[in-house]
């Protein structure tokens, strides 16, 4: 019998899948689950995948490597898709892929299994990165590949054979969550129209609902990476898990967005990611100090490419692996300590500040000490405009906008008194 190894989350689809494998395609099941902060209930799973009919149910916690080697380096690069989405389901899957590939050498399959519907995005991300990191591994995604039954007939076939399934109410939304994000899609979100139902969220608070006194928070961070909340250090799991509390309680981290799936379509996506929201805010100003001008212009071109690659599922493409060494050479002066203050749904900078900060008072003061020599100034634009005075001399006038507009009488509305 052929072992494939599926990956479980302890939900309908996938119990519904354990004996569907076995069933109509004749595999030996082994199911993985693994943590990236969901909170799964692991003895309860590993008991439900067994009952199923799996041969052996795993659990991995996988949050420290998680946050330490995906979401940091995605923090570091600056990864936001289409300038929003922190990336937290697209992050997660090649992790997930990475286990369960492992977790194939270990019982010896040559199958993986996921529970991607053959519509979205994660279908891409599992099979992408399972083919980067063993090419001759098969994958299946029963939802895609054949086990086509609708919500109803999957809750008769978990009856009829057996199946612990828990059958609570049908939530109206799918759901994926992990330590860097909270993704909610379908359902009612599906009319882009609509404000998305607060019961959509369970993160964060409503701007209503959230404390009316704002909160300061303190971030420090060294080589681009938040080593400590509020003065005091902590390991990756814990401060992100803190800043996610704190930040969801102010209502800060939801997004709404129409976004360009891989597969061509575009859907309207929700998000909590109050951590990562605060995160890519205080690292972005820390950024503003320590990054030269030119090297902060360059750093936002590799941060679109980085998230596009995370989005479709390329995290082990060897250009990923390039994009990161530039990105982690970038954070080597990128340490420093920022304050933010988190106040009904919105997050600003109030403080920053870094050993290796570019920022000099006495260049920049307008006041007393001013050092900065603003007699080279004339000169120094003499020869920055000497292109464009010298291309007006040669070749004219081109554009129409440079033309003086026609002024306009004053009228009584607009004149001044
Ligand atoms: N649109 C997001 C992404 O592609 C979220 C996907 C959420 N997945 C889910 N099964 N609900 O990364």
């Amino acid at each position: 019998m052929e072992r494939i190894v599926l990956a479980y989350s302890g939900g309908l689809d996938t119990t519904v899948a354990v004996r569907w494998l076995q069933e109509a395609r004749g595999f030996e099941v082994v199911t993985l689950t693994v943590d990236l902060g969901s909170q799964p209930e692991v003895e309860a799973i590993r008991a439900r995948a067994l009952a199923a009919g799996a041969i052996e149910a795993f659990v991995v916690d996988a949050r420290a490597e998680f946050v330490e080697r995906y979401c940091w380096p995605a923090l570091q690069a600056g990864a936001l898709y289409q300038g929003q989405y922190p990336l937290a389901t697209a992050l997660g899957r090649p992790l997930i892929a990475r286990h369960l590939v492992a977790a194939a050498e270990r019982v010896g399959a040559g199958w993986i299994a996921h529970g991607s519907t053959g519509k979205g995005n994660d279908q891409v991300r599992f099979d992408v990165a399972t083919g980067a990191l063993k090419p001759d591994l098969k994958v299946l995604a029963p939802l895609r590949d054949g086990m086509t039954m609708t919500r109803e007939e999957e809750i008769a076939y978990a009856r009829s054979h057996g199946l612990p399934v828990k059958v609570t109410v049908e939530s109206p939304y799918s759901v994926d969550e992990n330590l860097w994000g909270r993704s909610i899609e379908a359902g009612l979100l599906e009319d882009p129209g609509l404000a998305p139902p607060e019961e959509a969220f369970l993160w964060t608070s409503s701007i209503d609902a959230a404390p009316a006194t704002p909160l300061t928070i303190a971030l420090d961070f060294e080589s681009g990476v938040p080593v400590a909340l509020d003065g005091s250090p902590a390991d990756p799991v814990t401060l992100l898990d803190r800043l996610n509390r704190l930040g969801g309680a102010h209502g800060v981290g939801r997004i709404d967005m129409i976004e360009d799936r891989v597969v061509g379509i575009k859907s309207r996506e929700v998000y909590e990611a109050p951590g990562a929201v605060i995160l890519h805010l205080a690292h972005r100003a820390l950024e503003e100090l320590v990054l030269s001008a030119e090297a902060a212009r360059f750093k936002a071109i590799v941060a679109q490419e980085y998230a596009r690659l995370v989005y479709e599922g390329k995290w082990f493409a060897s250009h990923r692996l390039d994009l990161d060494a530039y990105v982690r050479h970038t954070q080597r002066f990128c340490s420093g300590h920022v304050e933010v203050v988190l106040h009904r749904g919105s997050a600003r900078i109030s403080s920053r500040s870094a050993p290796a900060s570019l920022y000099r008072s006495r260049l920049a003061t307008y006041s007393a000490g001013d050092e900065f020599d603003r007699e080279a100034a004339a000169g120094f634009i003499k020869l920055f405009g000497l292109p464009i005075r010298t291309q007006a001399q040669v070749q004219g006038l081109e554009s129409t906008d440079s033309q003086c507009p026609t002024p306009h009488p004053p009228t009584s509305a607009t004149a001044p008194a």
